[in-house]
């Protein structure tokens, strides 16, 4: 008989990964979580089939859909909500009985790693949602991995803050950022195949990934090598400005604070992916062929670039 993943957010990004890449496991059926059954994508999932009941749940929360739609714009509301939520999907899996592993798409705390100084409400709802589940749901603990996921290169090709722009006259495609060049973050590979590729491997070792914390950043780059490699894939001339908070939020408003909150985070603590009680990729046996890079990533969506 086969086993079940359930996935929530499949027809999102990270999801849709993961049930893509158990879509082609054998012994694996994927259960699809979504809110509209009759979308396109939907329904593209629904034809491969589903089963009552999950062996595996894998959960993700989208904290810019909680921001926008339900905390009226409030960062800090909004990581309340994203906590409030992760909790009712976490009690939801403590009681779902053929249960074996719960895999949730977290992030580090960046209250408690800054020692409160450097709160970013898009990490820290999610990083308060695991020490909930330790605490209060304990059973379930011990079934959960703990995954948080680095910065996706595909964001250069989707996120306006993030997508270098031509600057008339100049000739130069340029990222203007609240931080420096020399700004460090994990970054995740392709996230429309690393997220499946990681769920893969954790659920293949139970005995080293149950009640523990990996990360999927296979790489640590900084903001100004990521422009260098966009310069290198497109083959335009980059340049790298540096602006202030103020200026970020004056262009994209509270998704630039929140970008900025991150940064300002980034800057302070550049391995924040990693805990004492991690499991590394090379433990995970991910090889590096599985993953690929920002380089990579970025030359197979050189037309939305
Ligand atoms: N961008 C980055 O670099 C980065 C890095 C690390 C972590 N993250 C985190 O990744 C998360 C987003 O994941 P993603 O990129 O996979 O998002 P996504 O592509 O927007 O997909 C999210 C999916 O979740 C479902 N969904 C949204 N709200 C829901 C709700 N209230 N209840 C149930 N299902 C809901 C949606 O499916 P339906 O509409 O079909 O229900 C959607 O397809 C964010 O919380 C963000 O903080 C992002």
């Amino acid at each position: 008989m086969s086993k079940i993943i359930a996935v929530i957010g499949a027809t999102g990004a990270q999801g849709g990964s993961v049930a893509n890449e158990f879509l082609k496991l054998d012994g694996w059926k994927v259960r699809a979580i979504t809110r509209n059954a009759s979308s396109d994508k939907a329904k593209a999932l629904q034809s491969q089939g589903a089963e009552v009941g999950a062996t595996v749940i894998f959960a993700v929360t989208s904290f810019f859909e909680v921001l926008f739609r339900v905390a009226k714009g409030s960062p800090n509301e909004a990581a309340v909500k994203e906590a409030e939520l992760a909790e009712i999907i976490a009690r939801a899996a403590s009681r779902t009985s053929s249960l074996e592993h719960y895999i949730w798409s977290t992030l580090p705390s960046a209250k408690a790693k800054s020692n409160g100084k450097l709160p970013v409400p898009h990490f820290d709802g999610k990083a308060e949602a695991d020490e909930w589940i330790k605490s209060d749901l304990p059973d379930l603990h011990k079934k959960t991995t703990y995954l948080m996921v680095g910065f996706y290169p595909n964001n250069i090709a989707s996120i306006p803050g993030l997508k270098p722009v031509e600057f008339p006259g100049s000739r130069k495609w340029i990222q203007m950022l609240p931080t420096p060049a020399s700004t460090m973050i994990a970054v995740s590979g392709d996230i429309r195949v690393t997220p499946g590729v990681w769920t893969r491997q954790i659920v293949a070792k139970p005995e080293l990934t149950k009640g523990k914390y990996t990360s999927i950043g296979p790489e640590t780059l900084s903001y100004g090598r990521m422009l260098a490699i966009y310069g290198e894939v497109t083959g335009r001339q980059t340049a790298f400005i540096q602006i202030s908070v103020q200026d970020c939020v004056k262009l994209w408003g509270v998704a630039g604070k929140e970008l900025a909150d991150q940064l300002a985070f980034n800057e302070c603590s550049p391995r924040a992916w990693e805990s004492p009680d991690y499991v590394s990729k090379e433990e995970l046996e991910i090889k590096d062929d599985e993953w690929p890079g920002l380089k990579e990533t970025l030359e197979s969506l050189k037309d939305q670039l």
